[in-house]
């Protein structure tokens, strides 16, 4: 059996915050963002609601879509570093909101690769035959963990999530064909959230450090992501023998403009070929992928190749080869 996408939904809130708001809260201006990340606007989400709202809403709109009802699915995993709660998951707290009585649910923390991990784990259960119908989202409310006093972080990040429903199909010529996952904690160092963890729970020290936020050393990040990223999506190119007319469409983690556009010159794929929306969301950590595909849903065909590519903090890395499934 392969796993293929059958559906896919996207979620983004309706309030939106622009590089001229931004200018409002920190030293910064529109053309320093703009150049140096490809980011104009994000969606931020209203105080009060978590994750799983987010999450939520996408789930929802992928069973109407796909005519799935709620106790049909048999696993929700949800990839996110941006919990409702650190207990229970929010993968639990999506399946509750939707009705899904019949699945089990976990998440995966993975930073800005989590969809893709979750995505290359939700298929196995699928190949192996155990289950019909899988939910995989990738969903973060950055909003809740990013510092609006630090301009190095607070322009880059923004709000969202996506989600894709997994099944089976023996035509072997569609659905995830390969994926290649990569980690190295030896990056933590240079992205993480200092404490609300078990090394560091919350004090008031803690709080007055402003140590619940996205802390980012963001040059040594930006020279590992370019690397590796290309890297990566150039080794899965290589190991199933895809030129890059083969390619019908790279789908990157958006993260940085200059970083997606040094992995598509390095695979060789022209810009028309790069699925791109960072403009719009910024960096959505494990809801960038999913958003990509919702965005491009219409403009992909059955038998397209796909290349999904990511970096993110852990470090952890990889990409994912898979031919689309059906034409909307
Ligand atoms: O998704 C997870 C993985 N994360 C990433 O892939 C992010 C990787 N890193 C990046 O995308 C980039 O490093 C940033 C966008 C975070 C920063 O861009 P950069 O081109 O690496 O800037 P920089 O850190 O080298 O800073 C250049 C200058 C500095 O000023 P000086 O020291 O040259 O005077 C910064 O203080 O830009 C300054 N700066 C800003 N200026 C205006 C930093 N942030 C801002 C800002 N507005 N928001």
């Amino acid at each position: 059996m392969n796993a293929v996408i059958t559906g896919i939904a996207g979620y983004v809130p309706d309030k939106v915050l622009t590089n001229k708001d931004l200018e409002k809260l920190v030293d910064t201006n529109d053309e320093w963002i703009k150049s140096r990340t490809g980011i104009e606007t994000r969606h931020i989400l209203e105080k009060g609601k978590g994750t799983s709202f987010m999450g939520g809403k996408a789930v929802e709109e992928l069973l109407s879509k796909t005519n799935t009802k709620a106790e049909e699915i048999d696993l929700i995993i949800c990839a996110t570093v941006t919990p409702d709660h650190v207990f229970p998951s929010t993968a639990n707290i999506i399946g509750d909101l939707v009705g899904a009585k019949n699945a089990w649910s976990f998440d995966i923390n993975a930073a800005c690769s989590g969809f893709l991990y979750a995505l290359a784990t939700g298929s196995q259960f699928i190949e192996s035959g155990k289950y019909k119908k899988v939910i995989i989202v990738g969903a973060d409310k950055m909003s809740s963990i990013v510092d609006y006093t630090d301009r190095t972080t607070c322009v880059i990040f923004g709000d969202g999530a996506g989600a894709v429903m997994l099944e089976p199909t023996e035509d072997k010529t569609i659905g995830i064909k390969d994926s290649i996952l990569y980690s190295d904690g030896a990056g933590k160092k240079h992205l993480y959230q200092k404490s609300g963890g078990s090394v560091s729970p919350a004090s008031e020290e803690t709080v007055k450090n402003r140590e619940h936020f996205v802390y980012q050393e963001g040059q040594p990040v930006f020279k590992a992501a370019v690397t590796a990223m290309a890297d990566v999506s150039a080794e899965i190119m290589e190991k199933n023998n895809l030129k890059a007319e083969d390619v019908s469409w790279l789908v990157p983690h958006q993260a940085n403009l200059r970083i997606i556009d040094a992995t598509a010159r390095r695979m060789g794929l022209s810009t028309e070929k790069v699925m791109i929306n960072i403009q719009k969301y910024g960096n959505t950590t494990a809801g960038t992928l999913p958003l990509c595909l919702a965005d491009w849903e219409t403009q992909l065909k059955k038998g397209d190749n796909i290349i999904l590519s990511t970096f993110g903090g852990g470090f952890t890395w990889g990409a994912m080869y898979l031919t689309w499934g059906y034409s909307s």
